[in-house]
């Protein structure tokens, strides 16, 4: 058969291709903008056919239907990181969250840890030699597809071809549905007084030279808007927006000075509005590859000045940081956070930096403490931590002994928790 024949062998309707699911199987969906929100809409419509089916997800942009009471007998979802979709069911216990580094996600489905019956993602239309791109998404779901028993992808006219270790061939999937739904998008966050005073005093950790990892949300976009002074910085980070495509054609984004892919921004995956979408479609300057390269530290350490910029929930006073719960509940996960807390510690004049607003409830809760909230879990432990940034101002807590980190996380704590946080201090000796 020629691609086509091939091709046109594999088309099947999204109703048709998920009756190919089981009872009892394990469903890995792909991350973010990749999910397959058409093949998604018909498992969830064929739910009676299936009894506890699990669902292997990150980061779930479409409404997450199947963590829905009614579904509960039909399928369990088993979150590697949770969002706004699927954080009631995981904290109401209908849905389970597994901890796990974003650089290890691949390894669960190599190593047998979770054997993958099905993948379901979208991948770009194939090229002339029949590869699809998998185009926003490479992050766990290249490697997904490299060990799952059946793999279903919607081939959408939408998705943006893009470069890297980032392409599957039509003859190794299984069954093809099109579509040409638009991508999700994921508009810029409004940006608050507050978040700009924390982008400013990120940016003036940011030498020129530098190359990037910065996370989503207004943080990270007030930490752009205050770089548009600086030269030749590079990106190599486990996803990029809308913002560093601004910085690109500002010429502050060269990626020129790299140690590492010197002239290319390597990504894992892509999430922004259709601005970014189409700056990566056919454009060798972005290179996306697997997450168990992108976030492996060992790789991250090699960018000589590689900053990275996450945020956080809470802090205590000995610079243990708490990422991704409140309290007991699960809020998201860790992601990528601690790959490039390491990754970027480990490199020859790297930096760490966790920002955070420094109260939380409009201004009730101070993000700083003395001691973590009862059940929280520690994302980035203070044997790890560098930086921690608020609006008012840089503890570097590096080499600073529990009283000196004290000290510095007092100063930069809201002027109202202060002197609470001072007695509270000298009531822990
Ligand atoms: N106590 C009580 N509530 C708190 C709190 C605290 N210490 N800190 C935050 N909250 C509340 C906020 O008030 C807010 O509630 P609201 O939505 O009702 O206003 C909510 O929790 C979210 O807080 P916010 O700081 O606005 O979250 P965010 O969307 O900016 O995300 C993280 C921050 C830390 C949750 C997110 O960055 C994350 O998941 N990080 C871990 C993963 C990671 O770093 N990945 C790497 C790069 S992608």
């Amino acid at each position: 058969m020629n691609l086509s024949e091939i091709y046109k062998s594999k088309l099947i309707s999204a109703s048709e291709a998920v009756k190919h699911i089981k009872s009892e199987d394990r469903v890995v969906i792909a991350h973010a903008v990749g999910e397959p929100k058409d093949l998604v809409k018909a498992m969830v419509n064929n739910h009676e056919n299936y009894h506890n089916v699990e669902i292997v997800h990150m980061v779930a942009l479409g409404p997450g239907e199947y963590t829905n009471s009614e579904m509960k007998d039909h399928f369990r979802h088993n979150a590697l990181f949770i969002g706004a979709s699927t954080r009631k069911a995981v904290n109401e216990r209908r849905a389970d969250f597994t901890p796990c580094f974003f650089s290890e996600a691949p390894r669960l489905f190599k190593e047998g840890h979770m054997p993958i019956d099905v993948v379901m993602l979208q991948v770009s239309k194939p090229d002339e030699h029949g590869y699809c791109s998998f185009g926003t998404s490479c992050d766990y779901t290249k490697p997904a597809t490299e060990n799952a028993k059946l793999i279903i992808a919607e081939v959408n006219e939408n998705m943006p071809r893009t470069f890297g270790d980032n392409f599957i061939h039509i003859k190794d999937m299984d069954y093809l549905v099109e579509t040409n739904y638009p991508l999700v998008e994921l508009k810029p966050s409004k940006i608050s007084d507050v978040e700009k005073a924390i982008g400013m005093n990120c940016a003036k950790l940011i030498e020129d030279g530098s190359t990037l990892q910065l996370g989503i949300g207004s943080i990270p976009d007030a930490v752009l808007m205050f770089l548009k002074d600086k030269k030749d910085l590079g990106i190599h980070s486990e996803m990029i927006s809308d913002g560093v495509v601004d910085l690109y054609n500002e010429g502050v984004i060269t990626n020129k000075r790299k140690t590492l892919h010197k002239d290319k921004m390597i990504v894992t995956f892509l999430m922004g509005t259709k601005k970014l979408y189409d700056f990566v479609d056919n454009n060798p300057e972005v290179e996306l590859y697997p997450v168990d390269y992108v976030n492996d530290p060992k790789v991250i350490m090699q960018n000589y000045k590689m900053v990275s910029i996450n945020s956080c929930i809470q802090v205590d006073l000995m610079g243990q940081v708490v990422s991704e719960t409140i309290g007991t509940k699960q809020f998201s996960g860790v992601g990528g956070q601690v790959d490039y807390v390491r990754g970027s510690s480990m490199a020859e004049g790297g930096k760490s930096i966790l920002a955070m607003p420094s109260t939380a409830a409009k201004g009730k809760i101070s993000r700083i403490v003395s001691c973590l909230d009862k059940g929280a879990a520690v994302t980035t432990t203070r044997n790890d931590v560098q930086y921690i940034v608020t609006e008012y101002g840089i503890a570097d807590l590096r080499g600073k002994s529990l009283r000196e980190r004290a000290e510095l996380l007092i100063n930069i704590a809201h002027p109202d928790f202060k002197e609470q946080l001072r007695k509270e201090y000298d009531e822990l000796i």
